[in-house]
């Protein structure tokens, strides 16, 4: 089956040696110049970052068919596949035929004109998918995604699908969008004067997951490796570039772990992921680097050329406070790091992606694997050059007594996890596992600067229009 709808892929006939074929191409308008005699039009059509020229010999055509074609129109235009004279393309069309399925008015298509401001093409989020740019980053977004599933395929996890609303906030840290169909003017109150979910959908409090890891471990319980890739959701009121209400994560889990062998696991997936960008994006990352990021396809080598430092966090804020640069979070130990911390080792001091582990058990989550000191927990961070945290994972702590104590410290009530803690009561085993983010790989691999501009329709506080 063909599938082509009729056309043939731009990108296809941009490598093809079938000049004198006749065919037929479906996009849309990028620009038309030309004059009296002659036209140009260079048509996109997703598949590639390149345009096609189709030329038209004005006299052959309608005047009035012609004069709508303008930037943004949408057309069928079928001809000869000729090698190009002109020196930007390999080849191009000579129309026979043009169909228009639909203009846009010049006067109020708003990307008429080249070089808008990132900020202006937020604003109009439900066009700019028609930009280069957002066509490069969905482009690599897909392959991404693509080579996410295949890496675990080839390594034998399995992929699990993780409950999007849950009763659970698996990283304890409150930052939860509730999900209810209570009615909003006229909540039902218990006698103590509290909402009475018990009357709500699902019979209790739920909220949109902030992580699948919870699940992901009961499934790690029985098929040993799995994986989940889906959307989660925090309320945290950050606005900052790296910080979306509405993320997609990938979370990996991994029975027989240490901690150690997550560290191995998170380094060697994401360079198989930044070698894939590289061997199938190469087009879409060059366009990128030359409009945004001159370093960027360097600094992609660089990560893959390189081991991953492994430094413990207590060794991390020792070069922090002997560095003597005036940070704005004033370093100590006991503090939970912030992007400016990260980025001095990762950019200034070490020069290199780092792994950072041990982590005070005030800064983390409360599933996490204690160490014998009492005082830090089996935590990994994967810290990134430009982004900060790429990864958060760790090894669990698979004790039953410890992880309740644990569970009681933290004032989470036993009714709210009893199914999780029962993983450590049936047949436990060490285990591990982290959760990439999802765009803040994409920011990684375009070279953008904001996390708005790698999800197509960015969740961020005052911000769900689109
Ligand atoms: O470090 P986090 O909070 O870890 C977890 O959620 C664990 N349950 C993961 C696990 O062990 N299975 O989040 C993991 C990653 C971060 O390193 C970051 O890349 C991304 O998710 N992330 C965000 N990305 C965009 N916007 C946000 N608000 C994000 N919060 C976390
Ligand atoms: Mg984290």
């Amino acid at each position: 089956m063909k599938l082509s709808g009729g056309r043939t892929k731009i990108a296809q006939l941009l490598q093809s040696e079938a000049t004198g074929d006749q065919v037929t191409v479906k996009g849309w308008v990028r620009t038309k110049r030309g004059n009296k005699n002659v036209a140009f039009i260079a048509l996109n059509d997703g598949s590639t970052i390149h345009n096609l020229q189709i030329v038209v010999d004005v006299a052959r055509f309608d005047e009035e068919l012609l004069k709508q074609i303008t930037t943004g129109a949408c057309i069928r235009a079928s001809g000869k596949l000729v090698e190009s004279m002109g020196s930007g393309q390999p080849v191009e069309i000579q129309a026979s035929e043009i169909e228009i399925y639909g203009t846009a008015d010049p006067e109020e298509y708003p990307l008429q004109k080249k070089g808008h401001t990132l900020e202006f093409l937020r604003e109009i989020a439900h066009l700019r998918p028609r930009t280069n740019t957002f066509g490069a980053v969905m482009r690599i977004s897909h392959a991404m995604g693509y080579a996410i599933h295949k890496y675990f395929n080839d390594h034998g996890f399995y992929y699990l699908h993780s409950p999007i609303i849950t009763g659970s906030d698996a990283e304890g840290a409150g930052q939860m969008f509730t999900v209810t169909t209570l009615d909003l003017e006229n909540l039902p109150k218990t006698e103590e004067e509290e909402v009475d979910f018990s009357q709500d959908f699902f019979g209790k409090h739920t909220n949109l997951t902030v992580s699948g890891q919870l699940e992901a471990e009961l499934g790690a319980m029985a098929l040993a490796q799995v994986y989940t890739f889906g959307p989660t959701f925090r309320s945290e009121n950050s606005n900052t570039p790296r910080h979306l209400a509405e993320f997609w994560m990938i979370e990996p889990e991994v029975a027989f772990f240490e901690i150690e062998d997550n560290m191995d696991l998170a380094e060697d997936f994401i360079k198989y992921l930044i070698r894939y960008a590289l061997d199938h994006c190469a087009d879409d990352i060059a366009f990128l680097s030359k409009m945004y990021d001159p370093e960027l396809i360097d600094r992609l080598h660089f990560v893959l050329e390189h081991d991953f430092v492994r430094l413990e966090y207590t060794e991390g804020i020792e070069i922090l406070m002997k560095s003597g640069k005036k940070f704005e979070f004033p370093v100590s130990w006991g503090l939970d790091l912030q992007s400016e911390h990260e980025r001095f080792l990762v950019e200034n001091h070490f020069k290199k992606p780092v792994i950072l582990t041990n982590y005070p058990k005030e800064t983390k989550a409360f599933y996490m694997k204690q160490n014998e000191d009492g005082k830090t927990v089996r935590a990994m961070d994967v810290l990134f050059p430009k982004i900060g945290e790429i990864i958060g994972g760790s090894q669990r702590e698979e004790n039953l007594e410890k992880l309740r104590t644990r569970v009681q410290e933290l004032g989470i009530p036993e009714k709210d996890v009893w199914w999780y803690l029962d993983t450590r009561r049936f047949g436990t085993a060490p285990h591990s596992g982290f959760g990439l983010g999802f765009e803040r790989l994409l920011l990684f691999v375009t070279g953008m600067a904001n996390i708005r501009d790698v999800i197509p329709f960015p969740r961020t506080p005052k911000n769900a229009e689109f």
